[in-house]
């Protein structure tokens, strides 16, 4: 598959099939993350799959109630960085930016294994980071919902649209110039 469609293929879908997903695939999602470049290679990632019925069932009462569609998911992964793991330059933190890179190896590379993997925010992080043992001082940054894609009926209308909808972005010339900083891409105050 060339490498912009697995790319462009990568969506945030919502619609996930309850089915397991075997040991062996998952871990070939953490290889692909565990690919990504990282200064020092200080590899400031770590990752925790929630397969097991019982810890999802605690895990999944974490969630936000819009995230209502990730209940049936039959994997979870925590992503997990401290500031402290890598390095820093002056305000330049890059353990979280190397941590994005990872997590974008892993859903890359989820699309090349059929499935959908969807990035999540909403959750209580003080209990979810309790339910898996990660330390206080840890950021349990957020967690990627992984499953087969399913059946999109119990979405609601909202979520429905952005499933069969088109992606939303930003014109390009809105964030990228050549030679400068031009004021066309500054963001807008929201
Ligand atoms: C850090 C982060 C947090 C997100 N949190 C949620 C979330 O809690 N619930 C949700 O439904 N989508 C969440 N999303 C998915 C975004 O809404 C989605 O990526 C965005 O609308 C762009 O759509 P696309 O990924 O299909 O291109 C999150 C995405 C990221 C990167």
């Amino acid at each position: 598959m060339p490498m912009l469609q697995a790319i462009n293929d990568r969506r945030a879908f919502r619609a996930l099939d309850a089915k397991p997903i075997e040991k062996e695939t998952l871990l070939r999602l953490v290889e692909a993350a565990h690919t990504a470049p990282s200064s020092l290679n200080n590899q400031p990632w770590r990752f925790v799959t929630v397969t097991d019925t019982e810890v999802l069932d605690t895990l999944r009462k974490t969630l936000s109630p819009g995230n209502y569609w990730a209940l049936q998911a039959p994997a979870i992964t925590a992503v997990v960085t401290n500031k402290a793991w890598g390095m820093t330059l002056g305000n330049r933190d890059f353990a979280p930016f190397e941590l994005g890179m990872a997590a974008m190896a892993y859903q890359t590379q989820a699309v090349a294994e059929g499935l959908y993997v969807h990035p999540i925010a909403g959750f209580n992080v003080d209990e979810a980071k309790k339910i898996l043992n990660i330390a206080d001082e840890d950021t349990l940054m957020i967690m990627l919902v992984v499953g087969h894609p399913g059946d999109s009926s119990k979405l609601n209308e909202k979520h429905l649209e952005s499933e069969k909808g088109k992606r939303i972005r930003l014109p390009l010339e809105k964030v990228h110039s050549f030679d400068t900083f031009t004021d066309q891409i500054k963001p807008q105050p929201k």
